[in-house]
């Protein structure tokens, strides 16, 4: 949710930077923003509303430097227009401060600065920043920068330039991500390594509550309170810029579909364990005598992750046969929460940043519990802050509405809850039909993802309906909410998940034959509960669409999906509405990777 990034060295900064914000864009879409300085001096700024390409228009011939940062917005204080787009400067024009985040005490630390005769621009919280920086007395800009951060309650990841030290770009971090990126003879900042890993491999993360001063051959971290140095040293990032391209695909979305069979292949590798029908779960943190100990587990997350986090429940409560159940974590936090001992609280979330995430999970710490991360970006916020887990090894992803990390998430959870119910009661027979059932996902997803055609066609069907209903019975009904949640996000049609169970308790009123049924009907011990909701819809003329193990005579289409291990099938079942989602959005001309109001790493409350 909002990106930053930054550049320093000998080449031309202003295309780099507009580049780094082309591969951040999915963290916000509202208004994109340049500043750059060079050997001269003096700032040169250019804003747009709208996206980086608004930007790249706008920017004149000449429009030479350095040394500049640049920015794009998921608005939340302020219109998205050219105003209020960052780089955020002083009066004088001499201080210029990028932002992702939220300054809870904006209005106050305002109000003073303009009792003290300050005159703002823009409507954002960021624009405190450079106004407080540009009063500071202090000698250096990195002392400027942190007496100002000293006056600032919230949360961000900044990175200020100033055209009275234009060998350097300080940045800071607390709560919103921020990585440097180390080349040669020429430094990077990013939110996020998406940005960098085109020009550099070696990469710093900083913490919260750390800074860096970025020159064109050198960096240092220190403290943001104290201002003593860290020790924060590169590390060669995995991924390669390919990984963020699209790969010859016409979307991100599509790109990261296909990779399914191959994600999910990655998040099993080097995990099993035939010999004990188990897996092994290195980063677990969590012996067999405390496996034992646990008497519930809660799952934390948010939108699709927390629809994960609903699957693994079921399949922690199946396997493992300890009491487990799924809550948004946006939720869990403010409800004040009975925190107990004996629970184990498991964190999910793809970007690692979900605020809500974070914030869950930091308070759950402060009181004592045992928290354990699924997430996908490897030492990401949330990844640092628990005391350990699983990685779900996805792979980087671009498109904001997620879908191979929803996958590979739900196929983490499966590993959890084998560990789990191999420590516990599980027995060696159903460790290895589990087992087999793991082995066989990847070439079951690619066998959907070839029927792709077929949905193709049912989605020119679906995309003129007015809304649509999905349905699902306990292992059906997160497949059916996720489903629910990816067709809206990317199609913006009405869409509404319920249980299968609930339907003649108020949601069969909504039947026509413009409302559309999405039914998951897998075949396992409630196939006639499921085949009794059809025939209700069907006696109301309702038109349905059923995803299942075999042709369903009510449905007036069936998706066939390959069948699994029972707790295992809604792993599968979900990968072809995905499909129907996706093929609904172009039907109707969507956006897709990049769907109106939304942005990827909700870093905001
Ligand atoms: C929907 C989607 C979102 C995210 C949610 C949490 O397609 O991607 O609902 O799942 O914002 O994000 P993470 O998983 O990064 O915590």
């Amino acid at each position: 949710m909002c990106g930053i990034v930054g550049y320093i060295g000998r080449r031309d900064a202003a295309p780099l930077l507009l580049e780094g914000l082309q591969r951040l864009e999915y963290r916000g879409y509202d208004s994109a923003g340049v500043a750059i300085t060079g050997k001269t001096g003096g700032l040169k700024t250019v804003k747009a509303k709208g996206r980086v390409r608004e930007l790249d228009a706008k920017l004149p011939k000449r429009f030479a430097g350095t040394t500049g940062i640049a920015h794009t917005r998921w608005a939340t204080h302020g219109a998205p227009n050219d105003t209020n787009a960052h780089p955020h400067l002083d009066a004088d024009g001499k201080v210029a401060v990028v932002h992702n985040g939220i300054i809870d005490n904006a209005t106050d630390l305002r109000t003073r600065l303009i009792a003290e005769g300050v005159e703002f621009r823009s409507d954002t919280d960021t624009e405190v920043l450079p106004h407080l920086i540009a009063r500071s007395q202090a000698p250096t800009l990195e002392e400027k920068v942190r007496d100002a951060l000293r006056h600032v309650e919230g949360t961000y990841g900044i990175a200020v330039l100033h055209s009275d030290f234009n060998d350097r770009i300080v940045v800071a971090r607390n709560g919103s991500p921020v990585v440097l990126g180390i080349g040669e003879k020429e430094m990077f900042v990013a939110s996020d390594i998406a940005a960098l890993v085109s020009h550099t491999r070696q990469i710093v993360t900083l913490d919260d509550g750390e800074m860096a001063t970025i020159k064109a051959d050198d960096y240092r971290t220190y403290t943001t309170r104290e201002g003593s140095r860290t020790a924060a040293s590169p590390e060669t990032v995995e991924y390669e810029a390919a990984s963020y391209d699209m790969g010859g695909h016409d979307t991100y979305m599509h790109k990261e579909m296909s990779e399914q069979p191959e994600a999910v292949d990655r998040v099993l590798r080097g995990r099993i364990e035939d010999r004990f029908a188990t897996v092994h779960l290195g980063g677990l943190n969590l012996d067999a005598r405390e496996a034992r100990s646990i008497r519930r587990v809660k799952i934390l997350g948010c939108g699709t992750s927390y629809h994960a986090g609903m699957v693994g429940a079921q399949m922690i409560e199946e396997l493992a046969r300890i009491p487990a159940d799924a809550e948004p974590a946006s939720e869990f936090r403010y409800r004040n929460a009975v925190v107990d001992p004996d629970t184990l609280y498991v964190a999910v979330s793809q970007s690692g940043e979900t605020y809500d995430v974070l914030a869950a999970v930091q308070e759950l710490k402060r009181k004592g519990a045992r928290v354990l991360g699924v997430v996908n970006v490897v030492g990401s916020a949330i990844a640092r802050e628990t005391d350990g887990g699983v990685y779900v090894h996805a792979g980087p992803e671009v498109c904001v509405v997620s879908t191979k990390c929803f996958t590979n998430t739900t196929v983490a959870f499966a590993l959890l809850a084998l560990h789990l119910g191999r420590i516990r009661d599980l027995s060696v027979s159903d460790g290895k039909r589990i087992i087999e059932g793991l082995r066989k996902l990847p070439g079951q997803i690619a066998e959907i993802l070839a029927g792709e055609d077929e949905i193709r066609k049912l989605a020119g069907e679906f995309a003129h309906a007015r809304s649509m209903l999905f349905i699902g019975r306990v292992r059906g009904y997160p497949v059916a909410r996720e489903a629910s949640l990816k067709l809206k996000e990317i199609s913006y049609i009405h869409a509404e998940a319920y249980p299968a169970s609930e339907l003649k308790h108020g949601p069969l009123a909504l039947i026509e034959p413009d409302v559309p049924t999405v039914a998951i009907v897998p075949s396992d011990d409630l196939l006639e509960k499921n085949r009794a909701a059809l025939e209700e819809i069907k006696a109301r003329s309702g038109r349905i669409l059923a995803v299942a193990h075999e042709k369903q005579e009510k449905a007036d289409h069936t998706i066939v999906v390959p069948q699994n291990e029972p707790e295992l099938d809604p792993i599968l079942m979900g990968i072809p509405l995905q499909l129907l989602a996706y093929h609904t959005a172009k039907e109707l001309d969507r956006d897709i990777d990049k769907p109106r109001n939304l942005a990827k790493s909700v870093t905001v409350e």
